[in-house]
């Protein structure tokens, strides 16, 4: 007769099986298994072929991410974001990957980030003048919306420059604002945002024939080439990486300053002390006075602790591999899902103390120095890590900046305030906030 044994467990783990998705399923069960099961969670799958581990020690993290991250691949869930960006550095792995990440580096060098500082201190303005109607008017700011509606509009203009307004007005409207418009990640939606690409190889194709080079992301990319092969990206892969940027620049960026201005409100305290900050500011700041926000970068960093955008992601074991643990090393398969969890790992009571409490002293330089570096992830670790960080850092320290010297907002209760964990970490419903002037 012949019988038929289930492996041995990889760890501790619950009985039922199950496949871990970005979703509100997931999120709940997470935290329950992270309470009961600690360090590591082995979960069985239900329908996918391979096991799961999520990992829930920064050592591990560290491990995947940066000490052995050659023998992880991108993992379960980049399929479905492959159909709205191809390949993608974001999706693509392996020599690919190694090759575009190399060509698309230089693009997000600190001397053209400076550069793109006026475009967004120009956006914040035209911001301003809006809130500070709105103010004057007693009229509701929907900052999610609009906070979704800005980051577009930044990382737009910090690829196509006056483009983007040649394009809108051909169009008859921004065609890319379907993004903000339609909030459902769906098939349908995919779809239109793949047929965006044309309007890409459209101004590709101008600014070939006009021989025309902006100081911008696009002409950058247009002519990056590989330091090895001499070769530049081929045009499907070059608007494949412009999709990844529009998406994983957008929705980021927008999500956490949404979450910044309702946490402010929140937050009195906190609030004074960034009024304190930027009042002390000889004008409005510009990208040399960024060293001087350095409390507005600790609330944007305590922001990303609370609410990291990217609040689950993964990879998939190459070859064997073993995770360092106590009482007993925990054996990773060839294949198993690792799942990564930014979101559990800053509420980590092991390594944060009051972690509910949106406390952005945390980020002062003594008790960085203090704190396990691999506890805090919200841009990933490594090799993969985010490329485009230091502009969206830029980009929400110049907004809170310039907007806070001048605006203040007050909660205008209306929905609940809830997390919606999807493939980002968004609120479930509009925040609606009343501005004054200040
Ligand atoms: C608050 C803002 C942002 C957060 C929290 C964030 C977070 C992340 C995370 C966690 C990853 C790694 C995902 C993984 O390895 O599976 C990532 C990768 C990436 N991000 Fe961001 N991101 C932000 C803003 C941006 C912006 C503004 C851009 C572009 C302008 C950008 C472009 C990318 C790209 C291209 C990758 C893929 C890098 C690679 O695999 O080599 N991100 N981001």
């Amino acid at each position: 007769m012949l019988h038929t044994t289930s492996p041995p467990r990889l760890a501790p783990g619950p009985d039922e099986p199950f496949d871990i998705n970005v979703d509100d399923e997931t999120f709940d069960k997470l935290a329950t298994w992270s309470r009961d099961y600690g360090d590591v969670i082995a979960i069985e799958p239900r329908q996918r072929l391979s096991r799961a581990l999520v990992l829930n020690n920064p050592e591990h993290v560290r491990h995947v991410l940066i000490g052995n991250h050659r023998n992880y691949n991108k993992g379960v869930g980049f399929e479905r974001v492959k159909m709205l960006l191809g390949n993608g550095i974001i999706v693509s792995d392996g020599e690919f990957w190694r090759s575009q990440r190399r060509m698309i580096q230089p693009v997000f060098h600190r001397r053209v980030i400076a550069g793109q500082a006026h475009m967004m201190q120009a956006c914040n303005a035209r911001k301003l003048r809006d809130w500070q109607a709105k103010a004057a008017s007693g009229t509701v700011v929907n900052i999610t919306e609009e906070m979704s509606e800005l980051a577009l509009e930044v990382i737009l203009r910090a690829l196509f420059s006056n483009d983007l307004d040649a394009l809108s007005e051909r169009e008859g409207g921004n065609p890319f604002a379907l993004l903000v418009e339609d909030v459902t990640r769906d098939l349908k939606l995919a779809m239109r945002f793949r047929a965006l690409t044309r309007h890409v190889a459209d101004i590709m194709q101008r600014r070939r024939s006009e021989n025309r080079i902006e100081h911008d992301f696009l002409s950058l990319l247009m002519q990056s080439c590989d330091k090895e092969s001499g070769q530049p990206m081929t045009d499907k892969a070059l608007i494949d990486e412009v999709m990844t940027i529009i998406v994983a620049g957008h929705e980021t960026t927008a999500g956490t300053l949404n979450w910044a201005w309702f946490l402010l409100t929140q937050n009195r305290r906190v609030e004074t002390a960034l009024h304190d900050e930027v009042d002390a500011l000889a004008g409005p700041p510009g990208f040399d006075e960024l060293g001087e926000l350095r409390y507005t970068r600790q609330i944007i960093d305590e922001t990303l602790r609370l609410y990291p955008p990217v609040w689950l992601f993964s990879r998939k074991a190459i070859s064997d591999d073993t995770l360092v643990h106590e009482p007993e090393d925990v054996q990773v398969p060839a294949g198993t899902d690792i799942f990564l969890c930014p979101y559990l790992l800053h509420r980590d009571e092991r390594y944060w103390e009051a972690p509910e409490e949106f406390l952005p002293e945390r980020f002062g330089d003594e008790q960085i120095k203090e704190r396990n570096r691999h506890v805090y992830y919200p841009f990933s670790l490594g090799s993969r890590r985010c490329i485009g960080e230091f502009f969206s850092i830029v980009d929400m320290q110049l907004h809170l900046g310039l907007l806070s010297r001048h605006i203040r907002f007050k909660h205008v209760p209306d929905k609940p305030v809830l997390i919606e964990p999807h493939i980002n970490l968004r609120s479930r419903h509009s925040i609606l906030l009343m501005p004054e002037s200040r």
